[in-house]
């Protein structure tokens, strides 16, 4: 089914006011190796489900609006786990976007990526992303970006050498250089990151760019993730009183 364009009775109805919709949602899709042991499956077949979780998510958030969401999928710590699983994570990742690339772009989708990819970056997912980013790139109801590759750290290590190749002095080096060196300058900062599976940490997640996010950790798992966790969160979010350092 095609997610009708925003419709804000749909959304007071869910009980969210549609003029206070986060701009921009991030999600570390965690728990889809416990997802799947607790069901005495292999954890892949956790990373398999993932994939249900991760389009309801993104319909929910076409629903309501959000311009823009963000999901983990590989950190730069990732690549520790044993090799089969590393293997399945990277080639279930190139799958499922050359599967649905075509879907996200009927629904107006722009894709594009964050992550390191001069390190490690298998060939094969970049040549995947690119066409993908290609492909989408006019699109103008959503950002979905995907973080494969990504850590905090490494981002702000990349941007500190390209402000160091550019030759930029010292004293030109203030909150907004750096902005602008990161993997996505134009990518607003998340309003509102979301953690399944328990895990109440950021694991090298948009390390710079959360600075003033607000965190959501929930105890379910990411297979069990669905739009109405979309709405949940945002109604959560809506609950809440942000201050930035002010009154
Ligand atoms: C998240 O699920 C997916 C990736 C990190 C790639 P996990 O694989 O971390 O699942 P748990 O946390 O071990 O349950
Ligand atoms: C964070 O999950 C990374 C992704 C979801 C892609 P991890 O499962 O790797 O995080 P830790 O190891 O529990 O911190
Ligand atoms: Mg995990």
């Amino acid at each position: 089914m095609i997610t009708p364009q925003f419709d804000s009775a749909k959304i007071e109805s869910l009980g969210i006011d549609p003029t206070q919709i986060p701009k921009h949602i991030a999600v570390v899709m965690d728990g889809n190796g416990r997802w799947a042991q607790e069901r005495g499956l292999k954890r892949t077949e956790g990373h398999m489900r993932g994939e249900d979780a991760l389009f309801e998510c993104i319909e929910g958030a076409l629903e309501l609006g959000i311009g823009w969401v963000t999901v983990y999928a590989f950190s730069t710590e990732n690549w520790r786990r044993p090799k089969e699983e590393v293997k399945f994570i990277v080639n279930f990742n190139r799958d499922t976007l050359r599967r649905r690339r075509d879907e996200l772009h009927a629904r107006n989708v722009r894709i594009r990526s964050i992550g390191r990819r001069n390190w490690r970056m298998p060939r094969g997912l970049l040549r995947v992303i690119d066409e993908s980013v290609e492909q989408t790139r006019d699109n103008d109801r959503m950002t979905f970006t995907i973080a494969f590759n990504y850590g905090g750290r490494a981002e702000l290590v990349d941007a500190v050498k390209a402000l160091v190749a550019a030759g930029v002095p010292a004293d030109k080096i203030d909150e907004k250089a750096i902005s602008a060196h990161m993997y996505a300058p134009d990518m607003p900062d998340p309003d509102l990151i979301i953690r399944t599976s328990g895990e109440n940490r950021i694991s090298n997640f948009l390390v710079w760019q959360a600075a003033y996010s607000e965190f959501l950790f929930l105890d379910s798992l990411w297979p069990d993730f669905d739009r109405t966790s979309v709405y949940d969160a945002v109604r959560e979010f809506q609950a809440r009183s942000r201050r930035f350092g002010g009154l």
